[in-house]
This record gives C-alpha cells, structure tokens and sequence, in this order.
C-alpha cells in the first residue's frame, strides 16, 4: 500500500481526478480514499493544516492502511532566491522551525533524542529525479522548513532562510518525516512553489493554490507508474 497525503483537499483532488474511482472510509474524523493506480493500492487523504494533523494522519495510513511508502503532495512557500511560483522542488531533509527549546541551550529546531534535520529516503528522491528526467521537467531539491505558521513576513522568512539554510517553508513536511522514520516507513516530500513567503504571501498563496498544487499532485503520480 502507497500512502499520498496532502494537507488540504486542493492538494490531493487532482489525485483523486486521476484515478477516477475510490472507496472513501471515514476514521478518526477524516476522509481516507483508497484506489489501485498503476498496478498499486493507493490509500489518499489530506490531513488539514499542520503539523498535529499531518502527524495524526500519516500515523493512520501506516498503522490502519498498511502504507509501507508515503509520498508527501501540496505547495510551499519559496525561501531561496532560485525558486519561483509553479517550480518543483523535493525535500533532501526537513527540520521543525518552530521547535524552539533555546531557553536551555539547545538549538533552534532541537529537542533531546531526536536530530534536527530529518532524512528523506534515497531511493525514492532518485525515483523523482528519474521521473523528472523522463518528463522533461525541471526538479530541484532542498531543505524544507516547516512549522504551524503561515510565512508572510520578511523577517520572519529570512530568519528561517538563515537558521537553517532552508529552501523553502511549509507547515506539514517536518511532523510527517519523524512519523514515517520513527516507524521506518520510506517517505518523500514534494512541493510546488505557491509563493515567496514575504508581503504578501497569503494573496499569491490564494491565487496560485490550486495550480502549484495540481504540479506536485501530477508528479507524485506519475511516481506511482515507477513504484
Ligand atoms: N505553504 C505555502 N506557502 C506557505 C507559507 N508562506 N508559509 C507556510 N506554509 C506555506
């Protein structure tokens, strides 16, 4: 079983358009969608926003669905000066911004027992970038920092831009990677740019939603025919 998880139903119907037919089973008050694509059970849902909601829901469709991959699907807010609205880019590893336990010496991003930066799975990444490749379509890879924050203010995107030398900001990625590594579950995060974290953000975040979404959504199932 292949999890493909969102955050918010833009970011997950474009999944269930594709594979036209599902069966929708309802647990722990969400929506969870199972379909065979490409010779794989799918089971697809969309947490809601953020990190308690990603957490709960990948936790399910590992321990409830069996998921033995999870592919992460949805838009992020660009942090480098390379990446534009629409542009793909996958997490290499992920970290927590708003884990903050400085008081006592520790790190931004740290608490005791668990590293700060959590690793995608290799296979996986290279099975993008092959995808990428095949598709003629450019694929960037990068730090993704995620938090229960919505970004759209300078100082607040720079800060993190610096922190943690990430590529872009989120608020799901990180709570999900510790899920699947905690439970040794492969996992891959992908996001298409929805905006540029600053002024502003929420504006651009509205208008190009549904569009970045689609990019990343199409992608991740295009992954799915190579799994
Ligand atoms: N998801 C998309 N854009 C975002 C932003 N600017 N901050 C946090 N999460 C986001």
């Amino acid at each position: 079983m292949i999890a493909i998880l969102g955050a918010m139903q833009e970011e997950i119907e474009p999944i269930l358009k594709s594979v036209k037919e599902y069966k929708e089973i309802e647990y722990a008050k969400n929506k969870f969608y199972l379909a065979n694509y490409a010779s794989n059970e799918l089971v697809i849902a969309y947490s809601k926003i953020g990190k308690v909601n990603a957490a709960i829901t990948a936790t399910v469709m590992i321990e409830k669905f069996n998921a033995s991959r999870l592919l992460f699907t949805g838009v992020a807010g660009a942090l480098s000066h390379g990446l534009k609205i629409g542009d793909l880019m996958f997490a290499t590893s992920l970290l927590q911004h708003d884990l903050d336990i400085t008081a006592f010496g520790h790190p931004h991003g740290y608490v005791p027992g668990i590293e700060i930066f959590t690793k995608t799975d290799s296979d996986l990444n290279d099975i993008a970038k092959q995808t990428a490749e095949q598709k003629g379509l450019i694929l960037k890879s990068g730090i993704i920092a995620t938090g229960d924050i919505f970004v759209c203010e300078a100082s607040k995107k720079e800060w993190i831009k610096d922190t943690f030398k990430a590529d872009v900001v989120e608020m799901e990625g990180a709570s999900v990677a510790q899920v699947c590594s905690q439970l040794g579950v492969p996992f891959f995060v992908l996001r298409a740019i929805s905006d540029e974290a600053g002024g502003g953000a929420e504006f651009d975040f509205d208008e190009f939603l549904a569009s970045s979404a689609k990019v990343s959504a199409d992608f991740v199932l295009s992954m799915v025919e190579k799994l």
